[in-house]
């Protein structure tokens, strides 16, 4: 038998000696392969993580629609060792099914509802019981649909903590057949997403961002296995550690000066000075790469690449979400615009993945590559073509994990210095003592500075960046607390509501540094950092970043601005605090006045000029 030819058993086998597969034969996995240069990987999930290679002499026309089959490992190939046994393997042309021949899989309207109703009937029947054990409690849904009406389309967290009051730290809701955790406490998220990760860790299966654009190869989709263990290890080599974070003070530095220039220069387009300057610190970490101060066409193209990331993971966005055969339509096929549109979008990702990766490498031909995450993880040793894959994506996913998230965080300092005034002057007061007006403040400051501090651990509480953190998908049935937590459920720490618990946090919506400074009478209330930056082996791998970044702008900023209230014609513009809505939320635009705090301030500012 040749290789990749098909036994009368309906066995796959490989001449390579790589084993027998047995390839069931529903045909489940679609990839859209011509933009990827071959041999090409492909990684898709299927219970497992699996990793295909296409060959390159794989006779395929350009318009081709790849179907791979699922395949269960019963040799070489299992879920022990997936990539040494894929890597070698052939898929014959005739798996590969031109657009037109999709025509012959695809799924009758009947055949969807069929399988809509024996999913909410199933659901009904196990889901909400397992050997007599129950689902935590929670809002009582409609049959079939679930607690589909219950679902709150905006500012989730609020309405998570209710039904937290009501029902406990742990209640669950059950959305067209897909129960939902939801946790209300601390201890109860520690308590299961810490304690016991080796479950709790993995993602949900998006289907249109995951999946049919590509975000599925990004670290905050990816799920749970060998590859994520291997992104997760890359993070932290490099940017894991406070130590590892040192060599990148300078850069951070650097910008954060950039960034006072420009708001000195125009500041009433903070948010976009915001914005600029998260993304040029990460491409400057994850690439080396110094942005253009306009139209710079990585930032263009990575922001293009988060914005359609948000559209098409927004919940209810596309209803090949809720319906996952759906991906199987070809994109010809009247009502599949959904199928071109994530064929473009998959391009702008790829594009926005693969460009920076190739201007590295350019840079390390001509020896002129700065220090980065990734010349760091490519330089001194030869690279298979997977690990360089895995470096690529996990450099991109340093922006589209970092870049939204900082700019949240540090848009809320300014809210906050805004509205809490005395704040600011305590703040001010304290750089002024230990640092003076000579210079502005650096890092090695920060154990001297010990209200910014605790400034810093007051925004990432005050302001929730991701309120209702990422869900993390459960791999095995579980009981905790006595509960039913399924097999496929979705379990959501409402961070939100963990960092404003009047029980642990007093006046919970007053921004109060002072409440992490312990007195004589009173203890330092818990750092929000153990909660804000999520939990287990899912924990946020850029916290250190992250923290490093809101520190510097704000002590950097306190020092040269007085940030303060807008007056209009006489009146007071009063800036309200309010979330937006979305796994990323923002404060909600606002007006505020920043003015250099003297003259010596803006020397300082425009001193730093050439450095
Ligand atoms: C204010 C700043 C930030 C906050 C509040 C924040 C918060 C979070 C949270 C809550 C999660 C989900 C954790 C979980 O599932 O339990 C997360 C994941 C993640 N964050 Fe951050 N983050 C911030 C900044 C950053 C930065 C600067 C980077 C990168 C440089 C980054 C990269 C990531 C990545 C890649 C993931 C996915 C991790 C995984 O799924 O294994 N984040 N972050």
């Amino acid at each position: 038998m040749s290789e990749g030819d098909q036994d009368h058993r309906g066995h796959w086998e490989s001449s390579s000696s790589a084993g027998r597969l047995n390839v069931p034969s529903a045909l489940d996995w679609q990839i859209d392969w011509h933009r990827l240069a071959r041999p090409a990987n492909f990684h898709t999930h299927h219970g497992v993580t699996q990793l295909f290679t296409i060959a390159a002499d794989v006779p395929l026309a350009k318009e081709d629609i790849l179907f791979v089959p699922s395949l269960n490992g019963t040799g070489p190939g299992n879920r022990a060792d997936p990539i040494c046994a894929y890597s070698r393997w052939r898929f014959p042309p005739s798996l590969l099914l031109p657009g037109t021949a999709m025509a012959q899989k695809f799924i009758t309207t009947v055949d969807i509802l069929f399988a809509f109703l024996c999913l909410f009937i199933l659901n009904g029947l196990l889901r909400r019981r397992r050997n007599g054990v129950l689902l935590p409690p929670g809002p009582k849904g409609l049959p079939l649909i679930g607690n589909v009406l219950d679902m709150p389309s905006e500012k989730q967290w609020l309405t998570f903590a209710k039904w937290g009051e009501q029902w406990g730290d742990i209640c669950s809701v059950t959305v067209l057949g897909q129960p939902f955790i939801i946790l209300n406490s601390a201890k109860v998220a520690t308590a299961m997403l810490d304690k016991k990760s080796s479950i709790y860790s993995d993602r949900p299966v998006l289907q249109m961002g995951g999946n049919l654009v590509g975000w599925v190869n990004t670290l905050v989709l990816i799920p749970y296995g060998d590859r994520f263990r291997r992104f997760r290890r890359l993070f932290h080599r490099v940017i894991g550690t406070s130590a590892s974070m040192k060599k990148f003070s300078h850069v951070e530095e650097f910008e954060t000066r950039k960034f006072l220039r420009r708001v000195l220069t125009k500041p009433g387009d903070l948010a976009a000075h915001v914005r600029h300057t998260a993304g040029a610190i990460i491409l400057r970490i994850s690439h080396g790469y110094e942005v253009k101060e306009v139209g710079d066409p990585f930032v263009e193209l990575a922001d293009q690449a988060t914005e359609q990331f948000s559209l098409s993971t927004a919940p209810g966005g596309y209803l090949v979400d809720v319906l996952p055969i759906l991906r199987h339509i070809p994109s010809w096929f009247p009502g599949a615009g959904f199928q071109r549109t994530a064929k473009l979008w998959a391009a702008t990702l790829n594009q926005m993945v693969d460009q920076p990766h190739q201007f590295v490498k350019r840079q390390m031909v001509v020896g002129t590559a700065s220090t980065s995450f990734t010349s760091s993880l490519m330089e001194g040793k030869s690279i298979s073509a997977e690990e360089e894959l895995d470096i690529k994506w996990s450099s991109a996913s340093l922006y589209s994990g970092g870049a939204d998230t900082t700019v949240s965080a540090i848009y809320s300092f300014f809210l906050a210095m805004a509205l809490y005034p005395e704040v600011a002057k305590k703040a001010q007061a304290e750089i002024d003592v230990v640092v003076g007006n000579d210079r502005l403040p650096a890092f090695d400051d920060r154990p001297y500075l010990p209200y910014v501090d605790a400034l810093v651990k007051e925004v990432f509480r005050w302001h929730a960046v991701v309120p209702t953190g990422v869900p993390h998908r459960v791999m095995e049935d579980d009981i905790h607390d006595g509960y039913l937590i399924p097999n496929g459920a979705l379990v959501i720490a409402n961070i939100w509501q963990l960092t404003h618990d009047p029980a642990v946090y007093a006046n919970p919506d007053v921004f109060n540094p002072d409440r992490f400074l312990a007195t004589e009478s009173k203890a330092a209330e818990p750092d929000p950092r153990g909660v804000c930056f999520g939990f287990g082996r899912r924990i946020c791998p850029g916290m250190q970043l992250a923290d490093a970044s809101v520190f510097i702008s704000c002590a950097m900023s306190l020092a040269v601005f007085d940030i303060s209230k807008c007056v209009e014609n006489g009146v007071v513009i009063e800036p309200v605090h309010e979330n937006t809505t979305g796994t990323i939320s923002h404060p909600k635009p606002f007006k505020c006045s920043i003015k250099p705090r003297s003259q010596k301030a803006v020397s300082l500012i425009q001193a730093d000029e050439h450095k």
